[in-house]
C-alpha cells in the first residue's frame, strides 16, 4: 500500500489524532484508523460497513456512480461479450487473462476435478427430497473438507491451490446432483469433452433414458450467467469467507460459510425472492399496487432485484443480463412471456417514480437473471444455487488473496455496549 503524505486529523476531549490517508488506483481515499483505540481510546462505529473499508484488494472494483464494474481492470460488459467463465476464473485468482497455453493447462486441470468422491452421494441420500438446494450445497461444501482432507492445510502454497481447483470444478457437479436428488432423477455425472456451462446443463438436464445435446445459445448464455455473477468486492458473503478464513478455517468451511449468507433474500437470495414476486404481480396491471407497497415505510415488502449498497447507477451486470434475457426468450421461441413483461414495465415504472429516483434506486444482477433461468427450465430454487457455483471463484480469489496478505489478522471488530453494567447475582428466592 502506498502510504501518500496526507493525513487526517481527529479532535476530542482533550486529544488530537493524526491518521494516514491512502490514496487507491481507483475509488476513494481511505483513512488509516487503526491506532485509534490505542492511541485515543474509542472505536468508530459504523455497522453495516456503509464507510469501511475492511481491506486491501487487487481483484474487483466497483464505481456504484458510473455503474462500472472491473475485474482486474477489464469491464464486466468485455468480458460478457468477449470471454468465458473459465478465462473469467483464470483472470480473478491469479491477475492477468491467460495466454493460449495457460488457458487449456487451467481448463484441463479443472475439468480433471469435476467429478465428486462416490462416497459423497450417500451425502445426499440424508436429505429430504423436497430440502432446498441452498441447504444441501452449504452442507455438501461443508463436507468437502471431510472428503478431501489433503487439501485443508491453509499454509501449504500447493494445497490451497488444489482446493481452489477442486472447489470451483466440483461446485457444479454438487450443484446439478442438489437439483437432481429434489426432482428425483438419478445423479448424472460430468463429461471432460464438454464445456464447463454444457457440461453443468447436461449434468441438470440430461436423463438416461435419451441423449442430451447441449443446446450452444443455452450454453452461451449460462456461462455469461457465471462470468456475470463471479466476484463483487467485499459483500456479504464475501466478507463472510474473508473473516471464516481470517481464524485460519480450512478453504472448504469458509465457502460454506459464504454460500449461507449469499442464501439471504436481501444478498443472493433476491433472485429467487424477484421471480416469485414477477410471479405474484402476474401481470402488468397489478405493478401500481405493488409499487406502492414497496413505497409504503409501513409495508415490510421491497421490490426484489432492485436497490444495491454500492450501486447508485445501473447495475453494468443487470443490462448485460436484460439483453441476454432477450435473446435467450427469442431462441426458445417464448415471445409472450408474461413475467419478462412485467419485469420490463415495473422496470420502466419504477425508474420515473421519484421515490425510486430520489433514493437511487436502480435493477440489480438478480432482476433478470430468474427469467433466464426459469426460461431455461430451472426451478426457483435453483436460482440461487447457479449465484453460488458461479461466485465460488470470486471466493476463493478473495480469500487466497486475504491468506497471502503478511498483514492480515483475525477479524475481531467490536462493539458499542449498551447493556447491563456490572450488577451482582440475586438468588431466586430474593428476585
Ligand atoms: C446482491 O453487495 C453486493 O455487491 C451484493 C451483490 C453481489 O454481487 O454480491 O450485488 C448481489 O445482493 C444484489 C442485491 C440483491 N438484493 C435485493 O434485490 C433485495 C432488495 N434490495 C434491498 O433490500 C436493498 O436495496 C439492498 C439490501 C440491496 C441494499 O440495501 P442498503 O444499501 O442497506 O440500502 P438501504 O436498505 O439502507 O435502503 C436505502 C433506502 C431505504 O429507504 P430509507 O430508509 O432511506 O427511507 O432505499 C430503500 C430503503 O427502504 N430501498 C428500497 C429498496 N432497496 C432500498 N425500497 C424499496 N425496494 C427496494 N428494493
Amino acid at each position: 500500500m502506498m502510504a501518500d503524505k496526507k493525513t487526517a486529523t481527529l479532535s476530542f476531549a482533550d486529544k488530537t489524532l493524526e491518521f494516514p490517508i491512502y490514496s487507491p488506483t481507483a475509488g476513494p481515499d481511505v483513512i488509516d484508523i487503526r491506532k485509534l483505540y490505542a492511541d485515543g481510546g474509542v472505536f468508530t462505529y459504523d455497522p453495516g460497513f456503509t464507510s469501511t473499508a475492511s481491506c486491501e484488494s487487487k481483484i474487483t472494483f466497483i464505481d456504484g456512480d458510473k455503474g462500472e464494474l472491473l475485474y482486474r481492470g477489464y469491464p464486466i460488459d468485455q468480458l460478457a461479450e468477449k470471454s468465458h467463465f473459465l478465462e473469467v476464473c483464470f483472470l480473478l485468482l491469479y491477475g492477468n487473462l491467460p495466454s493460449a497455453v495457460e488457458l487449456e493447462d487451467f481448463e484441463a486441470r479443472v475439468t480433471k476435478h469435476t467429478m465428486v468422491h462416490e462416497q459423497m452421494m450417500y451425502f445426499f441420500r440424508g436429505f429430504r427430497r423436497d430440502a432446498h438446494p441452498m441447504a444441501i450445497i452449504t452442507g455438501v461444501m461443508g463436507a468437502m473438507s471431510a472428503f478431501y482432507h489433503d487439501s485443508t492445510d491453509i499454509t501449504d502454497p500447493w494445497q490451497r491451490e488444489v482446493a481452489a481447483i477442486r472447489m470451483i470444478a466440483k461446485v457444479p457437479t454438487i450443484s446439478a446432483m442438489a437439483y437432481k436428488y429434489s426432482v428425483g432423477q438419478p445423479f448424472v455425472y460430468p463429461r471432460n469433452d464438454l464445456d464447463f456451462a454444457s457440461n453443468f446443463l447436461r449434468m441438470c438436464f440430461a436423463v438416461p433414458a435419451e441423449e442430451y445435446e447441449p443446446n450452444p445459445i443455452l450454453s452461451r448464455a449460462m456461462d455469461r450467467i457465471f462470468t456475470l455473477h463471479a466476484d463483487h468486492e467485499q459483500n456479504a458473503s464475501t466478507s463472510t469467507v474473508r473473516l471464516a478464513g481470517s481464524s485460519g478455517a480450512n478453504p472448504f468451511a469458509c465457502i460454506a460459510a459464504g454460500i449461507a449468507c449469499l442464501w439471504g433474500p436481501a444478498h443472493g437470495g433476491a433472485n429467487q425472492a424477484c421471480l416469485e414476486m414477477l410471479r405474484e404481480i402476474g401481470t402488468v396491471d397489478q405493478i401500481p399496487e405493488y409499487i406502492a407497497r414497496a413505497k409504503d415505510k409501513d409495508d415490510p415488502f421491497r421490490l426484489m432485484g432492485f436497490g444495491h449498497r454500492v450501486y447508485k447507477n445501473f447495475d453494468p451486470r443487470a443490462k448485460v443480463m436484460k439483453e441476454s434475457a432477450d435473446e435467450v426468450l427469442d431462441l426458445l421461441g417464448i415471445d409472450n412471456n408474461e413475467t419478462l413483461k412485467v419485469a420490463k414495465e415495473l422496470e420502466k415504472i419504477a425508474l420515473e417514480d421519484e421515490y425510486f429516483i430520489s433514493k437511487k434506486l436502480y435493477p440489480n444482477v438478480d432482476f433478470y437473471s430468474g427469467v433466464i433461468l426459469d426460461a431455461m427450465g430451472f426451478p426457483t430454487s435453483m436460482f440461487t444455487p447457479i449465484f453460488a457455483l458461479s461466485r465460488t471463484v470470486g471466493w476463493i480469489s478473495q480469500w487466497k488473496e486475504m491468506i497471502g496478505d503478511p498483514t492480515q489478522k483475525i477479524g475481531r471488530p467490536r462493539q458499542l455496549y449498551q447493556g447491563a453494567t456490572m450488577r451482582d447475582y440475586v438468588d431466586v428466592e430474593d428476585r
